[in-house]
């Protein structure tokens, strides 16, 4: 059984990374959606509401499991059995941040791979960080997250649809 994990911080889950749960869903038995605290980055949802989000996007993806977990990924990667770590790539801007951390999880845990899936191009410009700018200054924010998530955003930020 081939089990893999798509590690982020989510806050929230876009467009893009649901195209991502999906297309690489195809590719293993099981594949984790792993919610994890980025210590660089402010988060706008708990985690716990990340988490609920990711659950009621993916819950028509039979192999897909939504979870969250604190300390080094390729601990919980360890624990569940997983040995590929799925990253989304969007443009050349992704690669130097994406490669430092493929490095450190593979002198951690040589026996995980990391794989780079293409975001498609639709998606190629798509951060939830300009999501969240564009949604706290009234911007639309249809057709780059899910319906549900546009209506947290748009509670979070106190507008209404
Ligand atoms: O969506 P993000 O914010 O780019 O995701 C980054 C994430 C959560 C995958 C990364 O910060 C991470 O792996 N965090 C877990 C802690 C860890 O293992 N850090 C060392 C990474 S080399």
């Amino acid at each position: 059984m081939l089990i893999a994990a798509y590690p982020g911080s989510f806050d929230p889950i876009t467009n893009g990374h649901m195209d991502i749960i999906k297309r690489s869903s195809r590719c293993f038995d099981k594949l984790y959606v792993a919610v994890f605290e980025n210590p660089a980055k402010a988060p706008l949802f708990t985690v716990e509401e990340r988490v609920v989000m990711i659950r009621e996007e993916c819950k028509d993806v039979p192999n897909v499991e939504v979870t969250s977990s604190q300390g080094l990924l390729v601990n919980f990667a360890r624990e569940k059995g997983i040995r590929v770590l799925v990253k989304g790539l969007r443009a050349v801007s992704d690669f130097d941040y994406e490669f430092k951390m493929a490095l450190m999880n593979k002198k951690l845990a040589p026996e995980i791979e990391t794989l780079f899936m293409m975001t498609s191009s639709e998606y190629l410009y798509l951060s939830s960080s300009l999501v969240k700018e564009v949604a706290s200054y009234g911007g639309c924010v249809r057709d780059l997250v899910p319906p549900s998530v546009e209506r947290k955003l748009l509670s979070k930020f106190q507008r209404s649809v």
